[in-house]
């Protein structure tokens, strides 16, 4: 059994610095086993639960490849296919689940939710995103930012720009601020992460040395940085009518080829955790574009497809990451 042996993952502020940096070089050492075609299956014989009751492509994928290449079997349970939430009650679930799976991967709106299956399971339960957090996001970016970058994180800076108020905004600035490193969060003020956040933020910062700002200037929040950072300005679960609103508040915080030669960077990286408002040609897209006129959201086109954006190695990145989580806490010697 690992250090983390029978631990839920359910929000950064739960792990430790040295506990994070485990993960990160153990997915590191499972990414180059599965290339080399030297994987040890650590997880024989595990059954592990996975409740969507949002949608998902690279979550999802993730686990089902990290469970089935380690010998474990998962069975996905989609946003109306189970009695979750709404003819049973999500403790009464975890008892259920507790009894058959030896794991439970839960992605919906509410942390409290998460929080409630972790405490009545029995077995560990991961946070697959909730509104508040995405934690195995955060695994998969570290791990990429490692990757690309020949400093310490230590001595890494990255800006995260766009709406900081949800989920990944606030993983960035925690994530950032227990790792020791240069965080920027760059928006309006009125899409930075909850006061209480940022403070929790700052006291880690006190500790680990890392520098956390944030600013609502463009160019002072990404002077120097390593890597660049945005998400989708409306997340899952918001409503349509907040688009207008979010586009206007917004617009100035895309990330185009200007944002990244401010940096003054020529290296800077570009990440986007996706799915991607790049090129508006999905049909949600399209009725954005329909309705405000534009050609792409968050980042533009160019700098999505540019040779600064490492997105596809951050998305595969979810997949060794994911895999370390079921390997500390439910790995064994086989
Ligand atoms: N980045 C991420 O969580 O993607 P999915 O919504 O496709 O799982
Ligand atoms: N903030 C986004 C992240 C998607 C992976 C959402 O919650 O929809």
């Amino acid at each position: 059994p690992t250090a983390l042996a029978g631990r839920h993952f359910l929000k950064e502020l739960d792990f430790t610095e040295a506990e994070f940096r485990g993960l990160i070089e153990l997915a590191a050492e499972l990414k180059a086993a599965k290339r080399a075609g030297t994987e040890t299956p650590y997880l024989r014989g595990r059954n592990i639960a996975l409740i969507f009751e949002k949608t998902s492509t690279r979550t999802r994928c993730a686990f089902e490849v990290a469970a089935a290449d380690q010998g474990a079997h998962t069975t996905y349970l989609d946003p109306i296919g189970s009695q979750i939430g709404h003819k049973e009650s999500v403790r009464d679930t975890a008892r259920v689940l507790g009894r058959m799976y030896d794991g439970i991967e839960y992605r919906g709106d509410s942390q409290v939710k998460v929080e409630e299956l972790a405490a009545e399971a029995g077995v560990p339960v991961y946070n697959g995103l909730t509104d508040d957090w995405h934690p195995t996001q955060m695994l998969a970016d570290v791990l990429t930012m490692t990757e690309h970058s020949a400093k310490p994180l230590t001595e890494v800076a990255f800006a995260y720009l766009g709406d900081a108020r949800f989920n990944m905004g606030n993983s960035y600035l925690v994530t950032g601020a227990l790792l020791g490193m240069d965080v920027r969060i760059v928006a309006p003020e009125q899409y930075w992460p909850d006061p209480a956040i940022v403070a929790r933020a700052r006291e880690l910062a006190g500790r680990s040395g890392a520098a956390v700002t944030l600013t609502e200037d463009v160019t002072e929040g990404v002077r120097g940085a390593d890597f660049v950072a945005t998400d989708v300005w409306v997340s899952m679960g918001e409503p349509k009518e907040v688009w207008a609103e979010r586009i206007k508040s917004l617009a100035p915080y895309a990330v185009t080829m200007d944002v990244l030669r401010a940096t003054g960077n020529p290296d800077v990286k570009f990440l986007h955790c996706l799915p991607a408002f790049h090129d508006l040609g999905t049909k949600v897209g399209r009725e954005i574009h329909e309705t405000y006129g534009l050609t792409s959201l968050e980042v533009t086109d160019e700098v999505f497809e540019s040779a600064h954006s490492i997105v596809f190695d951050e998305a595969e990145n979810r997949l060794h990451t994911i895999k370390a989580v079921l390997v500390a806490t439910l790995g064994r010697q086989s």
